[in-house]
């Protein structure tokens, strides 16, 4: 979604805005813009719509900004069309203060009738532009700009992280927020703000995390934070892990490779620090135990490909812990009066740690007495934050908008959670902990076994990306697995996909097996693989292309059934998914390179989504 940079130093701000916008492209926009305010006060703003080539363009053709304080924008349309006059900033009828905004003003009706009324004339579409019309109302009132900003704040309502910047205070930048992120960089006299850490990380990597209702005063030498009722705050400084080699491609084609194959490392970096002397610790869930006595049920609620995790999470937790779990969707939880309180536990999923589905339902959550424990990559962000438990993914910074080395640490997390909790309600055998134990040790080397057959999958998604539509089906964490398949190729590559529990297809779907037309079989559940071939045949029988998905124990007996064939290592049982998904991400990968696609940033998505 739309990306925020500011910058207060002794630069030139418009490189530093230029820089950061280039690092938060991966989230998705449709324009772009930048504001500089230059010594003398002048403001100067530049903005179009498209990609920031184009923007760079435009600051060719032109005098170029001076000064060295400035607020950049990427935008990804909500309230009206992608184009120039929509773009960000947003500069109020007198020209004197310009705004960056990400989030959604609900009543900005409202207000852009009360200041129509009083003779403003809007020039976009956009709910942006009543804050700076707003703010500048305020501050022709009250003739301070903090006066002004704390009234707009007052007066809106909705999710917002905004930079604000004023001709008349030409060595200050101002920043909120409320319910959408916002992160201040400290650096030598020189110091910033942006909605995403990765913006910031070629400048400085100590951040401070705003919280909601909170504004802050930036110049080049110093931050002030203050509350909502203007009372300064001290604010705890982090040092963010993560180095700038991290967010760049450092030689792949494209970030989703590069995240695929970086897998075998973060998924090591995730288990090994949660493992001492052969037993899974948690040191961060020290105090959950004796919750977990009193626990009932679970939820696990997530968005997209994190609720794909939940899914194998729901089939995997119920069996260690002999408990019922529910994957919810996020959007739809909160909105489904859950049965929540004490006795239920709920996780919820998430990378960015932003998403607002997946925030509402925590906060609904903890509303209802229950406690919430989030795995989460980004650190600090507003979920980890709000989470009475945190677990991190050490997947390192995902920039690709399809996630890959996420989604797989997530699920290696929740599945060690699974079998720490049934260890700690004595649930689980000696032997079986110990062999699962062994899993999870040789997992990383196993991953690299099967990137290792990544020219099999290459071959095979050239002979299949001109497909229409493609069926994943599978049963059990099959099941679940194919719906991240389904899910990763039909986002990258824009085919159509379905994915199905296998013995859900003959109650409808499929009439629409045809000759051609393409099945991904999942057959890795080894109790389940006789029934799931039985679903083989019967899509053969119909004319379907099949694709067949097996552990290398199966793939012996059944190779007979498919010339294709996806071929995982065995691993526990539990563990099998792991595998079973990095196939599945080659082959969109190479389904989509295919075709042309734009892989790391596809039409119509963003990474982070942050609105409901
Ligand atoms: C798909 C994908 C999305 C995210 C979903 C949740 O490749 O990345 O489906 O999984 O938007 O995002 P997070 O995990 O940031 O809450």
């Amino acid at each position: 979604m739309c990306g925020i940079i500011g910058y207060a130093g002794k630069t030139e701000a418009v490189n530093v805005l230029l820089d950061g916008l280039e690092r938060l492209e991966y989230r998705g926009y449709d324009s772009a813009g930048v504001a500089v305010v230059s010594p003398e006060g002048k403001l100067q703003v530049k903005k179009s719509k498209g990609r920031l080539a184009v923007l760079r363009d435009l600051l060719q053709e032109s005098d170029s900004l001076v000064g060295s304080i400035g607020i950049g924008h990427t935008r990804w349309a909500t309230h009206g069309e992608p184009n120039d006059k929509n773009a960000h900033p947003h500069v109020g009828q007198d020209g004197k203060i310009a705004v960056v905004h990400n989030g959604i003003i609900e009543n900005y009706l409202e207000i852009k009738n009360y200041l129509i009324r009083k003779g403003v004339t809007f020039q976009s579409d956009t709910d942006t532009e009543v804050i700076v019309q707003l703010m500048e109302y305020y501050y022709k009132k009250y003739s301070n700009l903090m006066d002004a900003v704390y009234a707009v704040l007052n007066r809106i309502k909705g999710a917002y992280a905004m930079g604000i910047l004023c001709s008349d205070y030409p060595e200050q930048m101002l920043a909120a927020r409320k319910d959408a992120p916002l992160l201040i960089g400290y650096g030598e006299k020189e110091n910033f703000i942006a909605s995403d850490v990765t913006a910031l990380l070629s400048h400085t990597r100590t951040v401070t995390y705003m919280e909601d209702d909170e504004v802050a005063l930036i110049t080049a030498d110093s931050v002030q934070i203050y509350d909502s009722d203007r009372s300064p705050v001290e604010k705890e400084k982090h040092i963010i892990a993560w180095d700038v080699s991290a967010a760049e491609k450092g030689g792949y084609a494209h970030f989703m490779l590069k995240e695929i194959m970086e897998q075998p490392e973060a998924v090591r970096k995730t288990v090994s620090p949660r493992i001492t002397d052969g037993k899974i610790v948690f040191e961060e869930l020290k105090e959950a135990v004796e919750l977990l006595q009193n626990i009932t049920r679970i939820y696990i609620v997530a968005c997209g490909s994190a609720y794909h995790v939940g899914m194998v999470g729901k089939y995997t937790l119920e069996k260690l812990l002999h408990i019922p779990v529910e994957a919810c969707l996020a959007s739809e939880f909160r909105y489904s009066e859950p049965i929540l309180g004490e006795s239920a536990l709920v996780i919820v999923i998430s990378q960015s740690g932003e998403t607002l589905d997946s925030m509402a339902a925590l906060r609904e959550a903890k509303k209802k007495g229950s406690k919430v424990l989030s795995i989460v990559n980004v650190m600090g962000s507003s979920i980890a934050r709000e989470s009475d438990y945190v677990l991190y993914t050490w997947a390192g910074p995902e920039i690709a908008v399809a996630t890959t080395k996420a989604y797989t640490t997530q699920m290696v997390l929740l599945i060690m959670l699974g079998v720490y909790f049934a260890k700690q309600l004595s649930r689980i055998s000696e032997e079986e902990y110990d062999k699962i134990m062994v899993g999870l040790d040789s997992l990383p080397e196993k991953i690299k076994d099967v990137l290792k057959n990544i020219d099999n999958y290459q071959k095979t998604a050239s002979r299949y990306f001109n497909h229409s539509s493609v069926f994943y089906i599978g049963r059990n964490v099959d099941y679940a697995l194919g719906l991240e398949g389904s899910l990763k190729l039909k986002e990258i590559s824009y085919i159509h996909s379905e994915s199905y529990a296998a013995g859900e297809l003959k109650h409808g779907t499929i009439s629409l097996i045809e000759p051609g037309t393409l099945v991904v079989a999942l057959a890795t559940y080894a109790p389940l693989l006789e029934k799931t071939l039985s679903n083989v045949v019967e899509v053969k029988s119909r004319g379907a292309e099949v694709i067949l998905m097996a552990t290398e124990e199966t793939a012996k007996t059944i190779s007979s059934q498919s010339s294709e064939l996806f071929v995982i290592p065995e691993t526990h049982p539990v563990l099998q998914p792991v595998l079973g998904v990095i196939p599945l991400q080659l082959f969109a990968y190479y389904v989509a390179l295919n075709r042309g696609c734009d892989i790391d940033k596809p039409r119509n998505l963003a990474k982070s989504v942050t609105v409901e």
